[in-house]
């Protein structure tokens, strides 16, 4: 079991716009979808999966629980509840979007209760979102490491999180790069602009191809067919370790998702 290296991401599309943009990328081959409770597009992007007709083994759906769901006896309950709209028996990977504001849901019973829903088949895979290197130490404590498949973060070239990568890698916890592309702002860097001329690819791809080849999981979104196509080739898309060494400079503690009365003392 592992997370795939490649995928797509669907936060802040609704609607026609994401079910427009899952069935485009679905067409061009992707497989690995990113939705969550709080997107409120899980109808829609189970909408858009069902019409592709594509098997349902051949696909990687992850979602996440929001943070009212955390409570044992709400959270199988509202797992339920997304399966129903994504029009699936199962998730690949169930996670926890962010740690329980004021911990008023203790880690330990959120985590037992997500243990649970895998255990019941509701979920092949398990993880989290969002955590510090403090919430990862508990809720390996609650589940185990070899429980938890991932920790998504936000993680793109002016935010490099290494801390956290660190302790995740020494625990075989793999981590799920979210906003790789800064949600556009580092493809507007003179350095990767200047990689990607010389690799006669696109900014977007350099970054992309960085974070995967760091070890990381990456799902950008884009509402254009063409983005999504070449974002999907940056998988054939190499580094130097040079460029590798160069991108790793580029690292200032950018942190662009930090919602207020939600998220966690940040390492
Ligand atoms: N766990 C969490 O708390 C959390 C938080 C944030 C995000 N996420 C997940 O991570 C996913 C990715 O993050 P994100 O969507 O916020 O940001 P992102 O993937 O870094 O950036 C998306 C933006 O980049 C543009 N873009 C995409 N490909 C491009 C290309 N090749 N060239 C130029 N522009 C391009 C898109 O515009 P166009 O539509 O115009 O292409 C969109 O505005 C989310 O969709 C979500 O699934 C998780």
């Amino acid at each position: 079991m592992s997370v795939p290296a490649f995928g797509l991401g669907t936060f802040r599309l609704q609607g026609q716009v994401v079910i427009d943009s899952v069935s485009t990328a679905l067409d061009l081959g992707y497989r690995v979808i990113d939705t969550a409770q709080i997107y409120e597009n899980e109808a829609d992007v189970g909408q858009a999966i069902a019409a592709s007709g594509i098997s349902r083994e051949e696909l990687f759906i992850t979602s996440k629980i929001w943070v009212a769901n955390f409570a044992k006896d709400r959270l199988i309950d509202s797992l339920k509840e997304s399966l129903q709209k994504l029009q699936t028996d199962y998730l690949d990977l169930t996670l926890i979007h962010w740690p329980s504001p004021e911990n008023q849901v203790p880690v330990e019973e959120f985590m037992g209760a997500l243990l649970e829903a895998k255990r019941l088949g509701l979920t092949r895979q398990i993880g989290v979102s969002n955590f510090t290197l403090d919430l990862m130490k508990q809720a390996i404590a609650a589940v185990g490491a070899e429980n938890i498949a991932t920790n998504q973060i936000e993680l793109h070239p002016y935010l490099q999180n290494r801390k956290v990568d660190e302790f995740a890698r020494s625990q075989g916890i793999h981590i799920t790069s979210y906003m790789t592309l800064a949600y556009g702002e580092v493809l507007k860097d003179p350095l990767i602009q200047q990689i990607a001329e010389h690799l006669q690819a696109t900014p977007a791809q350099v970054t992309l191809a960085w974070a995967m080849q760091s070890g990381y999981a990456v799902i950008p979104s884009s509402t254009k067919r063409a983005n999504l196509q070449s974002n999907l080739a940056a998988t054939a898309l190499t580094l130097s370790d040079a460029d590798m060494a160069l991108i790793a400079t580029l690292d200032r503690g950018h942190r662009l998702t930090s919602p207020k009365g939600i998220a966690p003392d940040w390492d």
